[in-house]
């Protein structure tokens, strides 16, 4: 068992093989937090935590212990209104107006497995893992509160998570002003770094660290969807933190709309990490026997720094947090038409390009946006669920046929979540979309935001997508979502209710994608929001890939999928080769700068492949039969960052397999510098003592070599370069 209890000290210990969490029930039941990090034999239960807190603008609820104050404890979950002034970890308005609560422990349960959480995506465990949950109950007598902490240590996967459960056992209405998924406070701990992943459209996953001094950040959105903006990863790091060294603690919540994460450092020198729902514009009425479960946080502890961080999340989102067919499965390589055709297409021009693309080698053609309604600009018929015959005469289904005698499966666009003013569903359905009544309707690109929240609408939505998925021979979707939420309202929601629009919209989200993964479960499905807007690890859980950004620049990728790999497996990672000059920012890079790029993550093209000449094709294919080999490894092996793009003027990244006999390693030059000296880049993650030979040469290694000594990079670099290597163990 993972979960050790001490029941003298009331003493919880959870550990995986590599990590130690440990909580103690405290005075008078408060639930205190003791450690989290490298795994420890369990804590000398004389000395676990003094507070002395003498000033009295640290007041005491206690008045049998004048020493003691919430304010100075390192605490789990902590409530509002009673001494501690740190953001607490959920508020509540009770009938009276008052806001306060205390909580208090109730009792505990520790048993195997690791229990789903209803309606809401996380990660599971299976038969023969090492998985233990505990479950802490709290109460709040006064208002009639009970919440339920659950903690499941999967051992193996060296992973701690955490969510909570606010049940009403009370006999009034509460209100949930917030409702955060985790809360821990590092005691006497503020050497913290906070490393983040912020950007913006087609600038997805930069990464931001700056040192937390004595102040209080947030890491959030606001916009009804994870975001382009900020991604919902936040880690604490030592400032001796680089790829291989020092420690890491990471949260990411497995969640896909409006979040928030925070590091709060206080006066007596504590750090407290939160994590969950953003409490913005949100409120929930919980009435007597409903419960409100929270979103679940993954915690990864790493002490070797953030490639061993970068490993943990990796292994648990490909093998515990996405599902299906596909899971396991080797992904297909793609070609999608947005890029060479835009909106502009009929069946003939499709199918010239899908004829070209078969000739490659491609194993599956894309249709992206444009093939329903009147749409030949992004400016109507989202919602208009059916085909536009002028362009393919002959349907999906023709168009699927054609494309499966070409040897290709087939994949299709579709953006439910939307609706346009000029379609017929918003002509029949106007009261469908996020709205406040008698205020203007914000369009983005041209389009309003379906109404999840309401259960019509995701029924209409399961319909109209089950219709189109079974009309033709498709095995692959693109799930696209391009704008943010405004006017957050839902025309059947009662007033005190609107504000549970946000989180009841990816309920709903989350329960169309589920009825429509499993209903469909042959089907490959790719998230997609305007690029990667909504790369977070809720979606990962229905869908197993994500389209990482709109914007296909090798060189910009170089960042985007730098950023990216820190928390998100390079299977989960669409990146495919486009046309020169680059469509999002003008820049010609080679083919082959632009394939090693792509190849590093789910491979794929974006162009017209009819208008290649007959030396791109050739190359093209090249590229198609080395993706090939290479793929079971970059697709399920481990994956290392060897230079940092945001720190120079190089990157460099590479795939290992599982059984460390294989390695394809990934160079690239941004900018040539004149006059170096030669370059010697080390390796990670090999076997110290195996041969590994250097392919089409006969140079032999042994791993030590490669990964302490390094090998060297070619002298051939230029402007926007890249160099791919792949060594393989002597038999
Ligand atoms: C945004 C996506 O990210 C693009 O790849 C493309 O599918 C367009 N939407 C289509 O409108």
């Amino acid at each position: 068992m993972s979960i050790k209890y001490d029941e003298q000290n009331k003493l919880f210990h959870l550990k995986t093989s590599d990590t130690s969490y440990v909580l103690q029930v405290f005075k008078k039941g408060y639930l205190m937090h003791v450690y989290y990090g490298a795994a420890v034999a369990d804590p000398c239960t004389d000395d676990l935590i003094s507070y002395e807190p003498f000033s009295s603008f640290s007041p005491k609820p206690e008045q049998d212990d004048k020493s003691f104050s919430l304010d100075a404890i390192p605490r789990e979950y902590p409530a509002y209104g009673n001494t501690d002034f740190r953001t607490p970890a959920f508020q509540i308005a009770l009938e009276n107006g008052t806001r306060i609560t205390d909580l208090k422990y109730a009792k505990h349960n520790i048993y195997s497995g690791k229990p789903a959480i209803e309606g809401l995506p996380a990660t599971y465990c299976e038969d023969g893992d090492k998985t233990d949950t505990l479950e802490i109950v709290l109460k709040d007598e006064i208002a009639g509160l009970s919440v339920v902490l659950y903690y499941s240590v999967l051992e193996d996967y060296n992973v701690i998570t955490r969510s909570a459960k606010l049940m009403n056992d009370g006999k009034q209405e509460l209100k949930l002003l917030s409702a955060l998924s985790m809360s821990m406070d590092f005691y006497n701990d503020t050497e913290f770094e906070l490393m983040h992943l912020h950007g913006s459209w087609a600038r997805e996953r930069q990464i931001s660290r700056i040192p937390i001094g004595m102040s209080h950040h947030v890491v959030d959105s606001k916009r009804g969807a994870s975001s382009h903006q900020q991604n919902p990863f936040m880690a604490l790091l030592r400032k001796n933190t680089d790829e291989d060294q020092g420690e890491v603690y990471a949260f990411n919540l497995v969640y896909s709309g409006s979040f928030i994460g925070q590091v709060e450092a206080s006066q007596y020198n504590s750090t407290r990490v939160s994590m969950g729902i953003n409490s913005f514009d949100f409120g929930w009425v919980l009435n007597p026997s409903e419960v409100f479960h929270t979103p679940e946080v993954v915690m990864v502890y790493s002490k070797h720094g953030l490639n061993a961080m970068s490993n943990k999340f990796h292994r648990l989102y490909r093998e515990r947090l996405c599902r299906g067919l596909y899971r396991d499965k080797q992904r297909p390589i793609l070609i999608n038409n947005w890029e060479a055709t835009y909106f502009d297409f009929n069946e003939e021009k499709i199918e010239s390009i899908a004829k070209a693309a078969s000739e490659l080698g491609i194993e599956l053609f894309v249709l992206d946006d444009g093939w329903f309604g009147t749409r030949n600009s992004d400016e109507s018929s989202l919602g208009d669920w059916y085909v536009n015959k002028k362009k393919l005469p002959g349907g999906l289904e023709r168009l699927a046929q054609t494309v499966n005698q070409m040897d290709m499966s087939f994949g299709l666009w579709v953006e439910p979540e939307m609706i346009s003013p000029d379609s017929e569903l918003y002509r029949n359905h106007p009261d469908w979309c996020l709205q406040v009544p008698n205020r203007s309707q914000s369009e983005g690109r041209n389009q309003l935001v379906l109404d999840l929240s309401r259960e019509d609408v995701c029924t209409y939505l399961v319909d109209v997508l089950s219709s189109v998925l079974s009309s033709a021979h498709i095995t692959y979707v693109k799930w696209d979502m391009n704008r943010h939420m405004t006017e957050v309202g839902s025309l059947i929601l009662p007033p005190e209710r609107q504000s549970e629009t946000a989180h009841r919209y990816m309920l709903g989200l989350y329960h169309v994608m589920e009825t429509l993964v499993s209903k469909f479960s042959d089907i490959l499905f790719e998230s997609c929001s305007g690029g990667g807007g909504r790369f977070d690890p809720g979606m990962l859980y229905y869908m197993p890939q994500t389209w990482t950004s709109d914007n296909t620049d090798a060189i910009s990728r170089l960042y985007i999928q730098y950023g990216t790999s820190l928390v998100y497996p390079p299977v989960t990672m669409g990146s495919h080769v486009s046309d020169v000059p680059n469509h999002q920012v003008g820049r010609t890079t080679s083919l082959k700068t632009r394939a090693i790029t792509a190849m590093a993550g789910n491979f794929g093209y974006e162009l017209d492949a009819g208008k290649l000449t007959e030396i791109e094709k050739d190359e093209i294919k090249e590229q198609i039969k080395l993706y090939k080999a290479i793929r079971p490894m970059v697709q399920f092996g481990d994956f290392y960052r060897l230079l940092n793009p945001f720190e120079g003027n190089r990157a460099a990244w590479m795939a290992v397999s599982k059984d460390q006999l294989e390695c394809v390693v990934y160079y690239y030059r941004i900018l040539k510098q004149p006059n170096l000296p030669a370059f010697r880049l080390k390796l990670r993650g090999l076997n110290e003592t195996v041969q590994y030979q250097l392919l089409t040469t006969d140079k032999v290694y042994y791993g030590d070599d490669l990964m302490h000594r390094g090998i060297a990079i070619p002298h051939y670099e230029h402007d926007f370069s890249a160099v791919l290597i792949r060594l393989k163990a002597l038999e």
